[in-house]
């Protein structure tokens, strides 16, 4: 059968566990596989503000402060904040990279998937799941436009 979807981009964050624990190139290889063209990438050093745009929707939950702290790289002692920054673009970009990635939680991510292989809870309650991807085709579209330069992104 022909399963046609729409041409979507996506932005991915390989957050700073996954730089500190070396998971860039395997990442990288799992998203490739997927088909899908990767049309962006930038190492960002993460400002508070940033974070916090980034996270905006989630500002009154209470696990907000440690999810600025993690994704500035607190947690991992780096001195300069930092994650990879990439938008993948192709046919139904958002959930393929969705199911590559596994479930937000990594203790309910499917074995094999990054988050289900590579997650973690730590003992303070914080997910490291060593990812993020866009959730929905808005919030996918902010995100990029929040992250990238249009330049940046190839056509
Ligand atoms: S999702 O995937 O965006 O629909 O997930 P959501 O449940 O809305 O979570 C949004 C982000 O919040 C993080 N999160 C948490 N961090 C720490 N502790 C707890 N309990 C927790 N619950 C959710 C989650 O990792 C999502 O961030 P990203 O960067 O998308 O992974």
């Amino acid at each position: 059968y022909n399963l046609k979807m729409a041409i979507e981009q996506t932005l991915i964050l390989i957050k700073p566990d996954g730089l500190f624990r070396k998971l860039t190139g395997l990442t990288i290889d799992r998203l490739d596989a997927s088909g899908l063209e990767m049309v962006a990438a930038r190492m960002v050093s993460v400002s508070d503000a940033l974070a916090r745009e980034h996270y905006k929707s989630l500002s009154d939950k209470p696990f907000f402060a440690n999810l600025i702290k993690y994704i500035r790289g607190d947690f991992h002692g780096l001195k300069d904040s930092r994650v990879l920054a990439m938008v993948y673009r192709g046919e139904g970009a958002i959930a393929k990279v969705r199911l590559i990635a596994g479930a937000t939680n990594p203790e309910q991510a499917t074995p094999g998937t990054i988050r289900g292989s590579f997650g973690r809870i730590t003992t303070t309650g914080q997910f490291e799941n060593v990812i993020h991807a866009s959730s929905d085709p808005v919030d996918a579209e902010r995100e990029v436009k929040l992250w990238f330069k249009p330049e940046e992104i190839l056509k």
